[in-house]
């Protein structure tokens, strides 16, 4: 053997140690990271070493509230699952929900941090953590009181609506079927855009040839991108996958493409300010105005994204961003969900269907055109079929989750640890009063 080749050798020799070392010690690692539960004495799903349980909790044609439903059955009202390294606490046990969400709500106010830099998702309000979130929040919560919501969204909503009514008539004079879910997406999107983004679209009427909303929903079916999943799995590449995720994948492209159009809105309405606007982006850029810093109001908190030193509670204009696309990740399907699974039970239960009809006619009798803000609080019985109708099917599974800041004793008998732990209130409804159908 020449040197030449002696010194190949031993450098793919050393190359291969090297990355069968890493491997050892990463399975090692990740076999410690797995036994958290054991160690605590919490029953929980045996893991895959890579995926966690994340492959079954969200495999293809997976339903997560069955998923979860099927491990409550098996391994009780509380415990852990893994998603990649991730421990996951699931509790289902109505006291201890109450515990967490309400009297210990300070040592869980954060949700866990996002396993990727998810642009602009981490200055909204599901991204923010400690008083930052606070803070934002108690500037944003006014925008959605009953006052603003009547006059800033009301008449965007009524018109939307009438435009639905319209097209569903339409539909059944010419006698054709009726893509109930598609339909009221269009609609929850109209609204949303109208009212958060200050874009006025038409998902309603041109839903094939919408290059909009055909854009959102193919963002939403690749919102938890392949990128994401790596990090979930795969923890010190969440760096460049973050890269990967916000500049390359589509769902990225696509974030970034309403975030600039937001940037100008913003840009044309601070230099005309003669025009008044009536929508949430407005609300938004008033408050922010509005809020002056004080000394009360000064706090040592960080921005997520450049670690400037925040003195008051006014909103950047990232995090006014962030929020009007926050509003429309979380309220478009959401509620194009619900309304449709509502749907769905009102055809099946025909005797609640009348009940819903007679209480419209009732309200409708002063006033027949058009409800009011007024008219819809009152329509007491509609409001149970639709509390009824998350219940049946919530529609924002697993997304009540919480971090605990520190290792708490709650209800006397279950100590949290300091780790990520998921809050399951949705999938306690669906498990234990699923028997009671409307
Ligand atoms: C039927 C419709 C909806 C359902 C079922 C729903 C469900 C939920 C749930 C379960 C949470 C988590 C609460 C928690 O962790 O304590 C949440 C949070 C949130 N939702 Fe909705 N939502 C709906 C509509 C909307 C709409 C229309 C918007 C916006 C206009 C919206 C914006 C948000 C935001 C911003 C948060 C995060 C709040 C925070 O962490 O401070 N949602 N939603």
């Amino acid at each position: 053997m020449g040197v030449t080749e002696a010194a190949a050798w031993v450098t793919w020799t050393l190359l291969v140690s090297t990355v069968l070392a890493y491997v050892v010690y990463w399975i090692h690692h990740r076999r410690h990271q797995h036994s958290l539960f054991a160690r605590l004495g919490i029953s929980y799903v045996p893991p895959h070493l890579i995926y966690g349980s994340n492959h079954t909790l969200r495999g293809r044609g997976a339903l997560a509230t069955k998923v979860v439903g099927q491990w409550m059955k098996q391994y009780g009202k509380v415990f852990g699952y893994y998603v990649g390294w991730q421990p996951n606490l699931v509790v289902a046990d109505l006291d201890l929900v109450r515990e967490i969400l309400v009297r210990e709500f300070p040592t869980f106010a954060n949700r866990p941090t996002l396993v990727i830099d998810a642009q602009p998702v981490v200055d909204s309000l599901v991204g923010l953590r400690d008083q930052r979130w606070k803070d934002v929040r108690s500037v944003l919560a006014p925008t959605f009181s009953v006052v603003k919501m009547k006059y800033y969204m009301g008449g965007v909503i009524n018109e939307k609506i009438n435009e639905l009514l319209s097209i569903v008539s339409k539909k059944v004079k010419r006698g054709e079927p009726i893509e109930w879910h598609a339909t009221y997406q269009g609609m929850t999107l109209d609204v949303i855009c109208e009212c958060a983004l200050a874009l006025k679209t038409h998902c309603q009427r041109d839903q094939d040839g919408d290059d909009f909303f055909l854009a959102v929903r193919q963002f939403l079916r690749n919102a938890v991108n392949t990128a994401i999943l790596l990090a979930l799995y795969f923890k010190v590449f969440a760096k460049f996958l973050s890269f990967v995720s916000n500049r390359l994948a589509y769902s990225g492209r696509m974030t970034m493409m309403i975030v600039n159009h937001l940037r100008t809105v913003i840009t044309n309405r601070r230099r005309d300010s003669s025009i008044k606007h009536m929508d949430v982006l407005q609300l938004m850029l008033d408050e922010a105005e509005n809020t002056q810093p004080s000394d009360k109001d000064c706090v040592a908190e960080y921005n997520s994204k450049s670690g400037i030193k925040r003195e008051s509670k006014k909103l950047t204009d990232e995090e006014i961003i962030a929020n009007a696309w926050v509003f429309l990740l979380g309220g478009f399907e959401t509620t194009a969900n619900t309304v449709t699974y509502m749907s769905y039970l009102l055809a099946v239960h025909p005797e609640v269907q009348e009940r819903v009809y007679q209480e419209l006619c009732d309200v409708l009798q002063d006033s027949p055109e058009e409800l009011t803000y007024e008219q819809v609080h009152s329509l007491k019985y509609l409001d149970q079929v639709f509390c009824e109708t998350l219940r049946i099917y919530p529609p924002a599974v697993n997304f009540v989750s919480r971090e605990a800041s520190k290792d708490i004793q709650v209800e006397k008998s279950f100590r949290f640890p300091h780790v990520y732990s998921f809050v399951s209130r949705n999938t306690v409804c669906v498990i234990y009063l699923n028997n009671f159908i409307i």
